[in-house]
């Protein structure tokens, strides 16, 4: 049986991270390549409003880290920006969609809406995020990127209430 886990980033972490975070680079905001000292800069600088969960899969006693959860909360109460990238290994096996569910039932005290940003070109990350229920709230050009983005929203409970998909 598979089942999953979150837990808080640590220092000990920020190398894999950083391979991770490296190897998606190129569907990211921000697709600059970064160095391990970079990312510890970066992670001591963390604001209290923002943080990173390892994403954990337990398959038959078995642990293995498969991605990482980031999330900020905007307005410390109702609205949160959310985001989840995999390492490629584990991409395209539709574990995410059942992540996002699990991580949402964890953390819907915590805030309401969920936003997040995605490059228009990322048709992956857009399916995925419909499949959660987010919508279109925005589109904008990002002259950084040189193309659109989407502003997309969701309600947490809706996201908690997806259930299980995964054997
Ligand atoms: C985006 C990401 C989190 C999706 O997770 P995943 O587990 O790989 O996605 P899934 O396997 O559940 O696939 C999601 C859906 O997209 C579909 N899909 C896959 N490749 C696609 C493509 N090239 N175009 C359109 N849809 C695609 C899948 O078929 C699936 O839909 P379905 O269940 O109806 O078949 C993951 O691929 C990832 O980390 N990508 C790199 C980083 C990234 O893009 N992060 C998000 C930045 S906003």
């Amino acid at each position: 049986m598979k089942q999953f886990f979150f837990e808080p980033m640590s220092n000990e972490d920020l190398s894999w991270f950083l391979s991770v975070r490296n190897s998606v680079r190129q569907y990211l905001h921000n697709s600059r390549e970064f160095i391990l000292e970079d990312a510890q800069i970066w992670f001591m600088n963390l604001g209290d409003l923002e943080y990173y969960k390892i994403f954990i899969l337990q398959e038959n006693g078995l642990r293995v880290k498969i991605g990482y959860i980031r999330f900020r909360n905007i307005d410390k109460s109702n609205i949160g920006e959310i985001g989840l990238d995999l390492d490629p290994k584990y991409q395209g096996l539709k574990l995410s969609v059942q992540a996002y569910a699990e991580f949402a039932r964890a953390n819907k005290a915590q805030c309401k809406v969920w936003t997040l940003r995605v490059r228009k070109s990322n048709q992956r990350a857009f399916s995925l995020y419909t499949k959660l229920g987010f919508i279109v709230v925005g589109e904008f050009y990002s002259n950084e990127l040189e193309e659109n983005e989407y502003l997309m929203l969701v309600h947490v409970e809706h996201v908690a209430s997806i259930t299980n998909q995964i054997g």
